[in-house]
């Protein structure tokens, strides 16, 4: 069963998000998606113990859907800070040997998770095999994955996380956004895989 993390902020603490839009976002989205993650999970558990697989690829798709969706929101709110942070040094030298530059990483950051069809997330990730720190555009986040790609810094661009404060400019939302991202904990997501 998943728990439901507490922030370590408050609602109204973002400068640049209402506490309207965060509050919606915490009590109804990532809530949700736990409480349904968790549902899934004790759904698939009756069906183990019946031994009724009936509905068992709706059962799944519901568990890869809610699970993905519970993760990612906890990610987001893990690595987004109220606090106007630079990036710090840790990430600096494989940024620079993946994408060049800091400033083309930003670039390629923001303008690869704008051009997103409609909803869904931008991910800076890194990938074991592949040894890259790769962005990937995820419109359905239960797929289009790369399978050991590791989530380490997760930007929610579903309409709920900005549309109140700011309806169609989603690219002015990411590039604010990008100021208050939390690198300690990229940095710390990061080490955890080199
Ligand atoms: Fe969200």
């Amino acid at each position: 069963m998943m728990e439901i993390i507490t922030l370590p902020y408050k609602y109204n603490d973002f400068s640049f998000l209402s506490e309207e839009t965060m509050k919606n976002h915490y009590e109804i989205l990532y809530k949700g998606y736990v409480n349904n993650y968790n549902k899934a999970f004790l759904d698939l558990h009756r069906a183990r113990v019946e031994n009724d697989y009936t509905n068992i690829k709706a059962l799944e798709k519901n568990l890869a859907f809610q699970g993905a969706g519970a993760v990612l929101h906890q990610l987001f709110f893990e690595n987004i800070s109220p606090i106007n942070k630079s990036m710090c040094d840790c990430l600096i030298n494989k940024i620079n040997e993946d994408f060049g530059s800091l400033e083309d990483f930003k670039e390629q950051f923001i303008n690869n998770i704008t051009n997103i069809e409609g909803s869904g997330w931008g991910i800076l990730g890194y990938s074991k095999i592949l040894d890259k720190l790769i962005i990937l555009q995820v419109e359905k986040h239960q797929d289009q994955t790369i399978w050991d790609f590791v989530p380490l810094l997760v930007i929610d661009i579903w309409e709920h996380a900005y549309y109140l404060d700011y309806t169609t400019m989603k690219k002015e939302y990411i590039s604010d956004i990008f100021n208050y991202i939390n690198w300690d904990i990229v940095k710390e997501r990061y080490k955890k895989e080199v």
